[in-house]
């Protein structure tokens, strides 16, 4: 990356995007989404196309920007002070938010006849897409023909998500949302890959906690570690990530959307609210037990120590793994043992119906709250060693699986 004189020696320039705004309901959006990269100290300069002007104001941009917006290929005052070559090539990454069909359609043929369309055929830097537009424009051939084109190209591209569209339609077109595309752009100013770009992944996280009385409660020793930094990796891997919490001492991780729960009822009904998902992965230590009645007074200490009701808390990762149309594409769980880890983690799997397990033997070394890990993963087709590594390595190394099983050219059954 290029250096810049004015940053104080030791501190690394801040990375640049250049933001074109095009023409489409979802020009909205991409006001916040220049929050979301300024929220990650990304500076953000803006071309905002006639079309995109039509939705969202230049001074909305410029104010959220903290920059002046460019708009007219043939401005002198802008040509002057910036050429549209500059403009490109001063920008780490080029964004397109939303990336319209018909601008979709311009770069994929090399047309520049516009200010949008001339500094994305001048630059030299990676260009990330996000397209919103009707179902059928997406669908339509052309559109399709453009996007292979384009990918072909080395353009990456972001989304479109399916769901309720502006123009009262329902499909693919929805464009993706802020926080995801800052997660692509952060994910590829890092020099990754998104290569979960488009997927939403659920994470379950934490240790639950069960009420006995106003001030007591049944809880375990997890500390959050395993599950936030598979979040985070999910994340950076350019995934949708829902990050279902229980109580811990942790952060939210950067660019993950986290629910706080306290209870398993709670976490349970978080993950039901956040489905569907393509992807699954179960880290909490889930109280196994919950008290039938929680006490609305605190219990005194008099007389016989208390007997506890206990009935079973509901099974998250056996119930996100049932079949159905529902069911993510892949779903992870883990298994901390104490005996017999493979026979029982085996077992686990086939009982819970997830496709993968994550086995810790938790008897031959402290997991809880350590910084490093062991595992076996366990598939449908056996079991794998992986070496002693962080926990921050192992998140790393499980999205990276994950991201290997969903990919297009994988086989059907991700083992
Ligand atoms: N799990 C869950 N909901 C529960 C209990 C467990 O989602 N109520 C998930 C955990 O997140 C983990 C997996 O199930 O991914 C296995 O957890 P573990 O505690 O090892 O298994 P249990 O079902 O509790 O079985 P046992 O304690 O009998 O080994």
């Amino acid at each position: 990356m290029e250096t810049d004189a004015s940053v104080p020696s030791g501190l690394a320039a801040p990375q640049r995007v250049l933001l074109i705004i095009a023409g489409g309901i979802a020009a909205y959006k991409a006001l916040e989404l220049i929050r979301r990269l300024r929220e990650r100290d990304i500076a953000v300069r803006c071309v905002l196309t006639a079309a995109g002007a039509e939705f969202v104001t230049p001074l909305s941009v410029a104010a959220l920007s903290g920059e002046r917006v460019y708009r007219d290929l043939f401005s002198l005052t802008e040509e002057s002070e910036m050429g549209h070559i500059r403009l490109s090539r001063e920008a780490d990454l080029v964004v397109v938010a939303p990336a319209t069909a018909d601008l979709m359609a311009k770069l994929a043929n090399g047309h520049a006849d516009d200010l949008a369309s001339t500094a994305l055929l001048a630059t030299d830097k990676p260009v990330l897409l996000a397209p919103a537009m009707n179902v059928e424009m997406w669908r339509h051939p052309a559109t399709q023909r453009n996007l292979a084109r384009l990918k072909d190209d080395g353009v990456r591209v972001i989304g479109p998500e399916s769901g309720d569209l502006a123009c009262g339609e329902v499909g693919a077109g929805r464009m993706a949302e802020p926080h995801d595309i800052a997660a692509a752009v952060g994910f590829l100013l890092a020099g990754g890959e998104p290569l979960l770009a488009g997927r939403h992944a659920l994470v379950t996280s934490g240790p639950t906690r069960e009420a006995v009385d106003p001030v007591r409660f049944i809880s375990n020793r997890s500390s959050g570690k395993q599950g936030h930094a598979i979040a985070a990796a999910l994340a950076r891997f350019g995934a949708t990530t829902t990050l279902v919490a229980g109580p811990t001492a942790l952060g939210d991780p950067p660019g993950v959307r986290t629910v706080h729960v306290e209870s398993a009822q709670e976490m349970a009904a978080a993950c039901e609210a956040a489905m569907p998902a393509d992807i699954a992965v179960c880290a909490a230590a889930v109280a196994d037990w919950q008290l039938r009645a929680v006490a609305a007074r605190k219990i005194k200490k008099r007389g016989a120590a208390p007997a506890f009701d206990l009935v079973e808390t509901p099974d998250i990762l056996a119930t996100v793994s049932r079949p159905g149309p529902r069911r993510p594409r892949l779903v992870v769980g883990f298994a901390a043992e104490t005996g017999d880890l493979i026979a029982e983690a085996t077992a686990k799997r086939r009982r819970k119906g997830c496709d993968w397990i994550l086995a810790n033997d938790v008897a031959a070394t402290p997991i809880f709250g350590a910084d490093t890990t062991t595992v076996h993963l366990i598939t449908a087709t056996g079991a794998e060693a992986w070496p002693r590594m962080s926990k921050i390595a192992l998140a790393e190394r499980l999205a990276r699986r994950i991201a290997a099983a969903l990919a297009p050219a994988a086989a059907p059954s991700p083992a």
